[in-house]
C-alpha cells in the first residue's frame, strides 16, 4: 500500500486513477496519467537509487493542450509513483505555449530539465530552456536566464522546428542535439557547452550530402536521440509526417570528427501512429534504456470521453546485433507475473486478468487469435513463416490508419519467439529482437487466446496473468 501521508499530489493522482478502475481500455501495468493527456517520455534520470521519469502531460483533458512535464518515480523500473507535475508553461512569454519535449540530466549534483520553450501556443518561437530541481526532485525553478538557445535564422530553418533538446556529457563537456528541419528535410542540430547555459554551435548532425542520400524520412525530425550503442553510434529520429505522428527510425553508424555517418537505416518499431517519440539513456547498470509513447487509435471524442489519453511503453533494452537494433522488455518486468499457465495440448486459454504476458515458440505459419474476455474478437496474429513475416491484424480496424501491421522476421529465423504483452488497449510484441506495438480497445476485461496451426511446431506457449504497477 502506498504511503499517502504528507503527499497530497498522491492521494490526488491515487484517487484519479481509481475512478478509472473499471474501464477495460486502462492498461494496468503501462505507465498511463494519473487523469488527462499523455505523449513523449521526456527526461530519465537516476537519482539517489531511484528512476524518475517525465512526460509530456496536460493534467487537465485527454487531449494535446500546452504541455505540462508529469512526473513519476520508480524504485525497479516496473512500479511507479505520482510526483508532483514537475514544469507548467507560465513563464512568459517564453514557454507560455507550452514546455514541450526535452531531457533531464544532473549537473555535478544540480538535477536539471533541459525542455523546449514554445512562445504564445504552438505557432511560437521553439527555444531550449532549463529547470533546477531540488534534492528531492519535487520543486523545479525555471532559470532566469531562459531561453539557453533560440531556434537560428541563418540555417534554413524550414517549418517552426526547433525542439526536443537531447543532451548528454563526454569528456566533461556537454553536447546537444536539437530536431529540426533544413531546406524541407528532417535534420539534426550540434552543439557543445561547458556549463547548460552557453552553447556553440558545431554542425548538422548528418553532413548535408550524406541526408540527402536518405529521401524518404520525412522533412522534419522530431525527438532525436544520439548515443554509442558497442562499437558503434545510433540517432533515433520520430518522423512527423503531415497526416500523422507516425513511427520513429535509427539510423546506425559512425561517428567520426563531430559528425554522423549513418550507414544503415531502419524501422525502430513495426506499428504506424503508435509507438513514437521515443527516449533512451543508458542506467548505471550500463543497460541503454528506452520508452516510447504509444498513442490512442481512437477518436478524439471517445478519449475526451474516457477521462484520459496516451500510454507509456514498456522499458525497452537496446543492443546491437550485426547492426540491426535489437529490443528486448527489461528482465525486471517478470516481477509482474503472477499466474502461469503453460498451454499445451488444448492450445487455447482464457485470461480473465486486465494485463497478461505470453512467450510462445513456433516452427511454422500460424495464427494467434486474440478475443477479449468475452469472446469478442480482437486481431489475429499471422506468422508467415515462408516468408519470415509477423502480421497483426485488428478485428476493427483503428481510424483510417493502414493495416495489417508487419514484422519482418531476420531471414535467418527458423522459429518464431514471440513475447506479446496484452494489457488493456495496449498490445507490445517482441519477436526476434523486433518490436511492434499497436492499440486494440476490447469491450470486456481478460483476453482469451488460441494458436491456430500445426500443433507439433509449436514448441512452447506460455501465458501468465500480471498484476498492476501503482
Ligand atoms: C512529439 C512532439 C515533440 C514536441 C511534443 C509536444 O510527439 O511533437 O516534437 O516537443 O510532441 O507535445
Amino acid at each position: 500500500m502506498t504511503n499517502t501521508k504528507h503527499k497530497p499530489w498522491l492521494e490526488d493522482a491515487l484517487t484519479k486513477r481509481r475512478a478509472f478502475a473499471a474501464d477495460p481500455h486502462r492498461p494496468v501495468c503501462h505507465l498511463v496519467p494519473p487523469a488527462g493527456w499523455l505523449n513523449d517520455p521526456n527526461g530519465v534520470i537516476e537519482w539517489r537509487g531511484e528512476y524518475h521519469l517525465f512526460y509530456q502531460h496536460n493534467p487537465l483533458e485527454a487531449r494535446w493542450g500546452p504541455p505540462h512535464w508529469g512526473h513519476v518515480v520508480s524504485r525497479d523500473l516496473v512500479h511507479w509513483c505520482d510526483r508532483p507535475v514537475a514544469l507548467t508553461p507560465e513563464m512568459e512569454p517564453i514557454d507560455a505555449g507550452g514546455c514541450w519535449s526535452g531531457c533531464a540530466v544532473d549537473d555535478n549534483g544540480i538535477p536539471t530539465l533541459i525542455y523546449t520553450g514554445v512562445e504564445d501556443d504552438h505557432l511560437g518561437e521553439q527555444t531550449t530552456c532549463l529547470a533546477f530541481g531540488d534534492d528531492t526532485l519535487t520543486h523545479w525553478r525555471k532559470f532566469e536566464g531562459n531561453p539557453v538557445l533560440r531556434t537560428p535564422d541563418n540555417l534554413g530553418i524550414t517549418r517552426k522546428s526547433y525542439r526536443d533538446p537531447y543532451v548528454w556529457k563526454e569528456n566533461g563537456v556537454w553536447y546537444q542535439v536539437v530536431g529540426t528541419s533544413i531546406g524541407g528535410r528532417g535534420q539534426a542540430l550540434l552543439y557543445r557547452s561547458r556549463d547548460l547555459r552557453r552553447w556553440d554551435y558545431l554542425d548538422v548532425l548528418i553532413p548535408q550530402a550524406v541526408r540527402d542520400t536518405f529521401d524518404d524520412v520525412c522533412h522534419t525530425w522530431e525527438c532525436v536521440n544520439f548515443f554509442a550503442l558497442g562499437e558503434q553510434h545510433v540517432l533515433i529520429v520520430s518522423l512527423a509526417a503531415d497526416e500523422a505522428l507516425s513511427y520513429p527510425v535509427a539510423f546506425v553508424g559512425a561517428f567520426r570528427e563531430g559528425q554522423f555517418y549513418p550507414e544503415t537505416m531502419q524501422r525502430v518499431d513495426w506499428g504506424y501512429a503508435c509507438f513514437y517519440a521515443p527516449l533512451s539513456f543508458e542506467d548505471s547498470r550500463g543497460r541503454r534504456l528506452m520508452w516510447g509513447w504509444l498513442q490512442e487509435q481512437r477518436p478524439i471524442d471517445a478519449q475526451l470521453e474516457a477521462g484520459w489519453s496516451g500510454a507509456m511503453s514498456l522499458p525497452r533494452v537496446l543492443s546491437l546485433e550485426n547492426g540491426h537494433l535489437i529490443q528486448q522488455p527489461v528482465m525486471e518486468l517478470e516481477q509482474l507475473r503472477t499466474s502461469r499457465t503453460q498451454v499445451a495440448a488444448q492450445q487455447k486459454v482464457s485470461m480473465p486478468h486486465r494485463a497478461c504476458e505470453l512467450k510462445l515458440s513456433a516452427r511454422t505459419s500460424g495464427d494467434l487469435y486474440i478475443a477479449d474476455g468475452k469472446g469478442t474478437p480482437l486481431a489475429f496474429l499471422n506468422f508467415d513463416a515462408a516468408n519470415n513475416l509477423l502480421s497483426l491484424r485488428p478485428v476493427v480496424p483503428p481510424l483510417e490508419r493502414a493495416y495489417p501491421w508487419s514484422c519482418p522476421l531476420e531471414a535467418s529465423a527458423e522459429t518464431l519467439e514471440l513475447h506479446l504483452y496484452l494489457d488493456g488497449s495496449t498490445v507490445e510484441l517482441f519477436a526476434n529482437g523486433q518490436a511492434l506495438s499497436a492499440r486494440l480497445y476490447p469491450a470486456a476485461t481478460g483476453f482469451r487466446l488460441e494458436w491456430r496451426g500445426d500443433l507439433k511446431a509449436l514448441r512452447s506457449f506460455e501465458v501468465w496473468g500480471l498484476e498492476g504497477i501503482y
